[in-house]
């Protein structure tokens, strides 16, 4: 090898450390987000089935509860595995989560049902946007991203299903429930 390429090699290993960190770095908040948002998700259905007590959309409500309840815990057991510094925020979103859900649910059923529908549609994005992100780096992170969304993607239709679009002021309420949720994931990415 001549001396050119040898000192090619070598800068290219040299530069290609910090862009590695930053790969790093970007699972690590990938993980925390999305942990954060499995939680603010749990947190909203608690909240609307402390009020949705006998309406005909518990049974659906129930279900998806669960399905959150298991995202939670593959993120949580991810969190350790990976020693991933969890958002500092729970206490936030332990609040403002089933206070969203609450409030929504007060509204009415149909109301409940519009707040899943703009909640999963920006997590879908925002799970689109990770796996895009990801490309090969993290082939597991990637599988459990991927799994998780066709699941929030069939939360948004069951909520469609169940009369989402006819809530009174449904493009408000919608946009305003996806502006704070966006807000949400940009503060757990980094907080
Ligand atoms: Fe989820
Ligand atoms: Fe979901």
């Amino acid at each position: 090898m001549s001396r050119r390429h040898r000192n090619k090699s070598a800068a290219r290993k040299i530069t290609r450390l910090p862009g590695d960190r930053t790969n790093a770095d970007a699972i690590t908040r990938m993980i925390r987000v999305d942990q954060a948002g499995e939680y603010g998700a749990a947190r909203i259905y608690d909240g609307q089935l402390a009020v949705l007590k006998n309406l005909a959309a518990v049974a659906a409500v129930r279900n998806m509860a669960a399905q959150e309840r298991r995202h939670l815990e593959r993120f949580d057991k991810l969190v350790a595995e990976r020693r991933v510094r969890p958002t500092a925020l729970s206490p936030l979103w332990h609040v403002a989560g089933y206070a969203l859900g609450a409030a929504t649910a007060m509204l009415g059923e149909h109301a409940a049902m519009a707040c899943t529908v703009a909640v999963e549609e920006v997590i879908d994005e925002h799970y689109r946007g990770q796996l895009e992100a990801l490309g090969d780096a993290d082939a597991g992170l990637a599988a459990i991203v991927a799994d998780f969304r066709a699941d929030e993607l069939e939360h948004r239709d069951t909520a469609l299903k169940h009369g989402a679009a006819e809530t009174p002021g449904y493009p408000l309420l919608s946009a305003a429930i996806k502006a704070g949720s966006r807000i949400a994931i940009w503060l757990s990415t980094r907080i």
